[in-house]
């Protein structure tokens, strides 16, 4: 039977315009899924918009739009950030739909029958920016006297009949699942951060409103509509087809990775897996947490005007620069800054320098000296040996940096192997052994084009386009491009195509 892979990424609000802070989940998300398709599972990678709340709400009002005409417009423009972004989803899912309402309250009705809901009251703190509960003890003052949430969003008290769900009964079951369980919250970071917090005791938690009304009703009281996160949370469930647990996608339940950011990492790594535990259902496997992106060090903000636009960005680089920079730039999980001349740097460097250049030589000698199709190999020396192995190694090393989540090291993993390769052609100058010793030449041209067709091969995930036509250029073809396929050695007298350079240099416009 085949391996199943199943990875998230949050579903992004719909009261603003898709930034970087949101394409870098969901490029990360996607070269774990085609990580995982390459290496023969089957995988359900979902991504999506959270367009319930007071936020999206007031947002919709602010733009002079009904609630669901503007959620449209803008859950369409997160949809193009998905196709800009090159993103391979299985699905879109967005809570609005039928099948989400209908999960939800499948799964509010399944928590009311095991005692995990009840009627109250709630009073207290609440922040629409980050549609959240506070604590008075949470709370900051700001230097005008007023009180704002830890986050710096401003928060208004609340006072209405609300129902809440137990939180307050899984504290020692939650703290269970994070011994048993040390991946369940990554990094490790976040981990001790998540312990600390449940330790602490938790409360119950408001999971209905009744002071607006765009939202899902609460069954049986449609006075209420459900709290944005318990609304939010399920869409996870809702798109592998809860609670029909016939349905073709509900084997892909439990999520293996869900990828979320630093600031959510209470919702999913606390609330979500004490509703999933009250609902009888098994929990993720692993809820890593990233980073923030800052612009030029600043933190971006639409206040500021200086969130990075990712339709420019793509534009001025390309996609694929674009997609290696944000994995590459910083490890996973750490905060980052963006700079145009950081990417640049890589951009010139690593693409264009080390991998392009090493492309272009290795294929303008073949097109040129060897008649165009891969050379015969002679008798292998052990410089030969040492490269083809690193570059074996190349996709269980990355598979298993992969597995950590740790998209930084795989790259540098397969950067070491692109080095090695520039070295070793330096050294072994196949250009003068075209006079000397031609067989000696085609033995280490088919050896260069044996370590690309492995790199290029790892490297599909991270930048599909660019790697598709680089494997095009070995004559791969496309049912050969899996992991398994790099067992069997490129074919000697393939014809190819006339070689192309595949990563231009960025030169600043005049
Ligand atoms: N709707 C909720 C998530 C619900 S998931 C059941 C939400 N949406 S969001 O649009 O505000 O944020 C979505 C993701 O974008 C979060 O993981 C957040 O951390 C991420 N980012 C927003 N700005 C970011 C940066 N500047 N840098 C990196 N990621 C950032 O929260």
């Amino acid at each position: 039977m085949t391996e199943r892979f199943y990875v998230t990424t949050p579903i992004y609000y719909v009261n603003g315009a898709p930034h970087i802070g949101h394409a870098y989940t969901s490029v990360a998300a996607d070269v774990l899924a085609r990580w995982h398709r390459l290496a023969g599972r089957q995988v359900f990678f979902l991504t999506g918009t959270d367009e319930h709340g007071q936020k999206v709400e007031k947002a919709a009002h602010d733009a002079g739009l009904p609630p669901q005409a503007f959620v449209d417009q803008v859950a369409a423009q997160f949809q193009a950030m998905s196709a800009l972004m090159g993103l391979s989803n299985d699905d879109f899912i967005r809570t609005t739909e039928p099948r989400h309402k209908l999960a939800c309250q499948a799964l509010w009705r399944r928590l009311m029958q095991s005692g995990d809901i009840y009627l109250g009251h709630y009073e207290g703190w609440y922040a629409v920016r980050d549609e959240a509960f506070y604590d008075e003890a949470e709370l900051v003052t700001r230097p005008d006297g007023s009180r704002a949430a830890p986050t710096g969003a401003p928060v208004e008290w609340v006072r209405e009949p609300s129902y809440f769900f137990r939180m307050s009964a899984w504290g020692d079951r939650l703290l269970a699942l994070y011994e048993q369980v040390p991946d369940f919250v990554q990094p490790s970071s976040r981990r001790n951060e998540v312990m600390s917090f449940v330790r602490s005791g938790l409360n119950d938690l408001s999971i209905s409103r009744t002071s607006f009304t765009w939202g899902i009703p609460v069954p049986d009281d449609p006075g209420h509509v459900m709290y944005v996160w318990l609304d939010a949370l399920t869409n996870y469930l809702s798109a592998v087809g809860y609670p029909d647990e016939t349905s073709a996608r509900w084997p892909f339940w439990p999520p293996d990775v869900q990828l979320v950011g630093k600031d959510i990492i209470r919702f999913h790594a606390v609330i979500w897996p004490a509703l999933l535990m009250a609902a009888g259902l098994p929990v993720p496997r692993t809820v890593f947490s990233n980073g923030w992106w800052t612009a030029d060090g600043e933190k971006m903000s639409k206040s500021l005007g200086n969130a990075i636009d990712v339709v420019k960005l793509v534009e001025t680089y390309g996609l694929d620069p674009v997609r290696y920079f944000l994995l590459r730039e910083v490890p996973f999980g750490n905060d980052g800054d963006y700079s145009d001349a950081a990417l640049v740097r890589r951009m010139n460097v690593e693409l264009a320098n080390d991998l392009g250049n090493l492309a272009q030589r290795t294929l303008s000698q073949v097109a040129k000296n060897c008649a165009g199709v891969i050379p015969p190999s002679g008798a292998v020396t052990p410089e030969d040996a040492a490269l083809l192995a690193g570059a074996g190694a190349l996709a269980d090393k990355i598979g298993g940096h992969l597995a950590r989540v740790a998209f930084g090291d795989a790259l540098e993993e397969a950067w070491r192997v692109i080095r090695a390769a520039n070295a070793y052609i330096d050294h072994q100058a196949p250009w003068a052994l075209r006079k000397t010793d031609p067989g000696r030449m085609a033995t280490v041209l088919g050896v260069l084009a044996e370590v690309i067709r492995a790199v290029a091969t790892v490297l599909q995930p991270f930048m599909p386009g660019s790697m598709s036509r680089m494997l095009d250029q070995l004559g791969v073809p496309a049912e050969a491009r899996s992991l398994s396929a790099l067992a069997t050695p490129l074919p000697a007298g393939t014809p190819l195509p006339s070689p192309q350079g595949v990563f231009p240099r960025f030169v600043e416009a005049a």
